[in-house]
């Protein structure tokens, strides 16, 4: 289950700014559910909860698990909406300090040349025991063009088949579209596994499809109940999404207003990465003829020693949306310290939960006096489930504002920008 709180957001507006938003939310909220808006052709990720196919869970199960017995190091090469929603998920429930399963690595989602070395190097290093390590490559591009994680594929690639010579092939999962581009010829020539992204799903829309799925399988998570936690999410929100409208509407209504950064916090590092998804997924899809919130994504309390200052008392156009945990279910207590020289035994027999929360709630509290308005996320738990429930609730959340907007919420045409000027430089064309 999730639902995002808005009455410390709310309270930033009067009742006629939010009656506006709120009815430009709800004729989107029409315009999305009867497929009448712009890029009704890329609503494949609401198509894909309306008919669960078990069979696509089954096997991306099944992949994953030999995956996840086999592979000491796992890599996923994609970028923006090929990885970030994988990462999202993973960082939010596998241990921070893994033990157990593959290590997870990723590539392709920059051209770094030190870290491409360093990670090469990392793979040809012996395992403690002395053996090699085992790896297994999922590279993940929906057009098969996309440079940085192509050209990461051909390095990895090499290294794969160097290491395996043709064994290298079961160890190589590709995940593309029909077309494909250029990684289809590749997939063909060497024969290599292959995971279809429907053409009706956009990229950052993507993570309940074999984009996500196969590498969220990989990390050992079960990927029955994040779907399934989506398609409940689904469910719910067809027969009653007032909590949705209402968050929708307070955020346009606030941008309405002037606001200009959603600043995505959490006082948990496991959901930092669903903010790196959300980020994208925000700023992708809104970003549009100077339109759209400029989303960020924070830490804390580390990020309150760092942008506490300019978010308490900087220009006063920064909005908050927090992601919590219900039940982070963990047990850890603050020691008594005789001595007492640090002073910290008032805070003795105290979990760290208790007081992440009370840092939690004195910060919305600071924040909001000092100008800030805040949205509340809540995840029931910390598990697949609520999630998945998490992902369909801001996929919605985003078709609905930038609908309202009056833009396009699925497509991304600046981005082609900075493609067209670097190969220019790199003298594609020659
Ligand atoms: O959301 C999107 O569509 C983009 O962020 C893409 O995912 C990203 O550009 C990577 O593209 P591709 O999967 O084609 O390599």
């Amino acid at each position: 289950m999730f639902i995002i709180k808005t009455e410390k957001a709310r309270s930033f507006l009067d009742d006629g700014e939010w009656q506006q938003a709120s009815q430009m939310v709800r004729k989107a909220s029409e315009t999305l559910d009867n497929r009448t808006g712009k890029g009704t052709e890329w609503l494949g990720w609401q198509n894909i909860l309306t008919r669960p196919n078990d069979a696509l869970l089954e096997n991306m199960e099944a992949i994953g698990s030999e995956i996840y017995k086999k592979a000491d190091v796992f890599i996923i090469c994609g970028i923006g909406g090929s990885y970030l929603g994988a990462r999202a998920v993973i960082k939010a429930l596998t241990p921070e300090f893994m033990d157990e399963g593959p290590e997870i690595l990723y590539a392709g989602h920059h051209i770094s040349g030190p870290y491409m070395l360093q990670l090469l190097e990392h793979l040809e290093k012996p395992k403690a025991d002395g053996n090699t390590k085992q790896v297994y490559l999922n590279v993940i591009s929906k057009s098969g063009t996309t440079m940085e994680t192509a050209i990461a594929f051909r390095v990895l690639r090499k290294w794969m088949h160097d290491r395996y010579g043709d064994e290298a092939v079961s160890r190589i999962f590709c995940t593309t579209s029909k077309k494909g581009g250029a990684l289809n010829k590749i997939i063909q020539a060497y024969g290599y596994r292959r995971f279809i992204l429907p053409d009706d799903v956009g990229g950052r829309f993507s993570v309940l499809t074999p984009v996500g799925l196969l590498p969220i399988a990989a990390a050992g998570i079960d990927v029955n109940q994040l779907f399934y936690g989506a398609v409940e999410s689904y469910r719910q929100l067809d027969k009653n999404r007032e909590n949705l409208l209402d968050y929708v509407a307070t955020r346009l209504a606030l941008y309405r207003k002037g606001y200009a950064i959603d600043l995505v916090g959490t006082f948990e590092p496991a959901l930092v990465s669903l903010g790196g998804w959300l980020q994208q997924l925000y700023g992708e899809s809104e970003g549009k003829n100077g339109k759209g919130l400029f989303p960020s994504v924070a830490q804390y309390t580390t990020d309150l020693h760092s942008l506490g200052q300019m978010i308490q008392d900087g220009p006063r156009n920064i909005l908050e949306t927090f992601l919590t945990i219900n039940n982070p279910g963990t047990s850890l207590r603050v020691n008594n310290d005789p001595r007492d020289y640090d002073g910290l035994n008032y805070l003795s027999g105290k979990s760290f939960e208790e007081i992440n929360e009370k840092a939690f709630q004195g910060t919305c509290q600071a924040h909001h006096e000092g100008g800030v308005p805040i949205f509340v996320g809540i995840l029931d738990n910390c598990d697949a489930e609520s999630i998945g429930h998490a992902i369909y609730y801001f996929e919605m959340a985003t078709a609905l504002f930038v609908y309202a907007t009056g833009e396009n919420p699925f497509d991304q045409p600046g981005v082609e920008a900075y493609k067209k000027a670097m190969y220019q430089l790199l003298d594609r064309e020659a």
